[in-house]
């Protein structure tokens, strides 16, 4: 049996995490690899160990190589934490430990998924009747997104793709930035479209595509086409002009298909949504709610306008497998996985316990948060804000040259007050600034700005 002890202390151990976010050092404690892996990397044991024992050592092993990116002073790529709500609610799914698959195996996991399904194609002002399947993240997002595109742009050449592959078929073109996401390409090589499919041209110099440039392309070639655009780059946060790219490219007969990974929550508030305009006319979207949404690693969001070629794309039978009545979905049939776990009772419990004013406010307050590190870092006549911060992230070089931007990243990283990763972006180094976290204060803000200044004068 499972002992109502061992839980208890699992959930201690978690709360004793938690609490030394506010004040607890950001990044991890310095160890290398080595030292890492020594903390585990003991002869794999021939015999039992007491689960307490093990649970004790095994958080006494990891706690110094663990990285507090739930702090609310942690703004390092786009990672967002976990709210009250969601962690607890997953903490009860591990024990749950539904495969939420199918309706038949798990038919409350399947409803929860349907509702939340819902709620976030509103919340995402999204078209009503899309459909839409919960996957890892905005990786694998992309990749069911890019496969109903794939399905849809074929089978209006007369060409079933889910029969025929693609050896043999018409050549699909994909139009993407320059300046798109890496899993757009890897989306690309699992689709077997390659990475020689891939059309990229010129964004402007705002860092949007140019809708010119684009229908330029689009003209130049003809064919099966998917157009992929971008709501929130991942180093400026900046959007494609979304109403002129969908309308050029319908036109052209082409596919759209966002990636919203974290920009598509600007739908969430009114004082961000017009930065998606037009964003409802695209025939995908892919985002990630483990980032912007704060619940638990791992959850994104596919969701597909047509659900026929999403469906086509993804659908699973076997005599074994009991088929869904109407009204009952089978989550597996959306998604590239078989058996998974049940995500969308944690996006129930984010959603549920913020409401929509609370995530509108969540949105805001990390676009002011942004913005202020940019008013504050911005006055130093060391420091260039070199993007427009129209979102959640800032790019902040220091001094000259690229050398003592990466010493200041790395000298703050080094401090633990707060943490920050570093790019390249348009051939200059840059702190790349993220704000994602539910937790996150201006006060946070001011603390990390005092740190930063601090280092880099101090160099
Ligand atoms: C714009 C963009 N697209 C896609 C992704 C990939 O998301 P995930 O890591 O959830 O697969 C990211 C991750 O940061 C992103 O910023």
């Amino acid at each position: 049996m499972h002992s109502r002890s061992l839980l208890v202390a699992a959930a201690d151990h978690a709360a004793d995490f938690l609490e030394t976010l506010p004040d607890g050092r950001v990044g991890a404690e310095e160890l290398d690899v080595d030292a890492l892996r020594e903390r585990f990397d003991v002869p794999l044991p021939d015999g039992p160990t007491e689960p307490r024992v093990v649970l004790d050592e095994l958080v006494a092993a990891a706690s110094p190589g663990l990285v507090r990116s739930q702090s609310p002073r942690y703004f390092g790529y786009v990672i967002g934490g976990s709210l009250p709500a969601a962690l607890a609610a997953d903490m009860v799914v591990a024990a749950w430990d539904q495969n939420a698959g199918g309706y038949s195996v798990s038919p409350i996991s399947s409803v929860v998924e349907d509702v939340v399904g819902d709620w976030l194609v509103e919340l995402l002002g999204l078209p009503a009747g899309a459909s839409f399947g919960l996957t890892t993240g905005c990786q694998q997002a992309h990749v069911t997104c890019l496969a109903a595109a794939r399905n849809g742009v074929l089978d209006r050449v007369g060409w079933d793709v889910e029969v025929g592959g693609l050896q043999g078929a018409p050549r699909v073109r994909l139009l993407v930035s320059d300046e798109r996401h890496v899993t757009i390409d890897r989306a690309a090589r699992i689709l077997g479209f390659g990475t020689a499919a891939l059309v990229p041209f010129a964004v402007a110099e705002a860092g949007r595509i140019d809708p010119a440039a684009l229908r330029a392309e689009l003209a130049g070639g003809d064919g099966p086409t998917i157009v992929c655009a971008q709501a929130g780059d991942v180093n400026t946060g900046g959007f494609d002009p979304l109403a002129e790219i969908v309308e050029a490219a319908h036109a052209a007969g082409a596919w759209v298909h966002v990636d919203g990974a974290f920009g598509l929550w600007a739908a969430a508030s009114p004082r961000t949504r017009h930065l998606l305009e037009g964003h409802a006319g695209a025939d995908s979207w892919a985002t990630d709610a483990h980032k912007w949404l704060n619940v638990p690693y791992d959850c994104g969001l596919a969701v597909v306008a047509d659900p026929q070629p999403h469906h086509a794309a993804m659908v699973v039978s076997a005599a074994y497998l009991r088929g869904s009545r109407e009204g009952e979905r089978d989550p597996s049939r959306w998604v590239p996985d078989f058996s998974r776990r049940a995500r969308g009772f944690a996006v129930y419990a984010a959603l549920r316990s913020l409401g929509r004013e609370g995530i509108a406010e969540l949105v805001e307050r990390c676009c002011s948060c942004a913005r202020r590190f940019a008013e504050v870092l911005g006055t130093d006549d060391q420091v260039e804000i070199l993007n427009d911060v129209v979102l959640n992230q800032v790019l902040v070089r220091f001094g000259e040259d690229d050398e003592t931007t990466d010493a200041v990243v790395a000298a703050v990283q080094d401090e633990g007050t707060c943490w920050m990763s570093p790019t390249t972006w348009r051939g200059r180094r840059a702190m790349r600034i993220s704000v994602s976290n539910w937790a996150t204060t201006i006060a946070d803000v001011d603390r990390s700005c005092e740190a930063i200044v601090r280092v880099a004068r101090a160099r």
